[in-house]
């Protein structure tokens, strides 16, 4: 069976390791009973057991009280760069649970799946609206994960830019303190909710006001060569909101309205000519059997 499964950005400001938006962008990846364990179409170095849509698959089954099947995992389209903060391990996650929940025959709920994506992934933020598409808002306490999907209004337009180089998300977390200043922890908390209701409503002035954050970008951005320059083109292009898509080292640039996205897709991709530039569109659908 083959599945397809959409890159997603993590926080969107101030939403750290809460808020996701799934894009459509897309691996594709396909998953069938075998003799052995075979992983095949990927980058060399992820095309062993370490594979984490084989280790969801295991893991899945393990969670559902089942042997873990052999199975060959075939990557047709990978159009979702690795190490960049567009969810690349949480599509393989993603695929691979819902993949062993269809092979195995488990009839898992969407709850289900998710707690066992987010143990695999740490945290929820990508796991979800990989999942099931959306902008979503993820909780994790112990066993429990809840998520639940936003509106989003469709003024917006988003363009993604990938630098060429990769960050892994440990060393982007190795950087954030330990501990937050109240002040830090409350500057994110009250605009976390207006994030949302900018979103949902078109409202490209608060979110200028609320896309901002004290938790993680303040410590990130240094990691990003280029991400002063293109966050002042892109708030001077009249963007309405600028961060760091996940961990990056890709940046979310939104735009109130298309003809200012595109120009400033295109100055952008003149002053970074090795940067991946696209805009892109949300995905409403999440990870779906083809
Ligand atoms: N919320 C996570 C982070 C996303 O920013 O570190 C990357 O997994």
């Amino acid at each position: 069976m083959k599945l397809r499964i959409p890159a997603s950005s993590a926080n969107l400001g101030p939403g750290f390791d809460c808020f996701g938006l799934a894009w459509q962008l897309y691996n594709e990846i396909e998953f069938e009973f075998s003799d052995e364990l075979r992983v095949e179409g990927c980058d060399p170095r992820f095309a062993n057991a370490e594979n984490l849509a084989f280790q969801a698959v295991r893991r899945t089954a393990e969670a559902a009280g089942k042997a873990c099947p052999a199975v060959a995992i075939r990557f047709v389209k990978t159009d979702i760069p690795v190490s960049r903060g567009l969810g690349s391990s949480a599509a393989l996650i993603a695929g691979g649970v819902k993949a062993a929940d269809a092979l195995l025959k488990l009839h898992m709920s969407d709850d289900a799946l998710l707690r066992v994506a987010t143990e695999i992934e740490g945290h929820p933020d990508n796991v979800a609206p990989a999942l099931f598409g959306g902008l979503t808002v993820s909780a994790a306490e112990g066993d429990t994960v809840l998520t639940r999907r936003f509106p989003l209004h469709e003024r917006f337009h988003f363009v993604l830019l990938s630098p060429d180089f990769e960050l892994s998300t440990a060393a982007a977390r190795g950087v954030l303190p330990p501990s937050y200043p109240r002040a830090d922890a409350v500057y994110n908390l009250s605009r976390t909710p207006l994030v949302l209701r900018a979103l949902q409503d078109g409202d490209s002035e608060l979110l200028r006001f609320a896309m901002r954050d004290k938790i993680h970008q303040p410590y990130r951005r240094s990691l990003i060569p280029g991400y002063d320059k293109v966050e002042a083109l892109a708030l001077a292009s009249g963007a309405c909101g600028f961060g760091i898509s996940g961990a990056g080292s890709t940046q979310l640039a939104i735009f109130p309205d298309e003809r200012a996205a595109q120009r400033f897709a295109a100055s952008a991709g003149a002053r970074f000519p090795a940067w991946r530039i696209q805009s892109a569109r949300p995905d409403l659908t999440g990870t779906v059997i083809q």
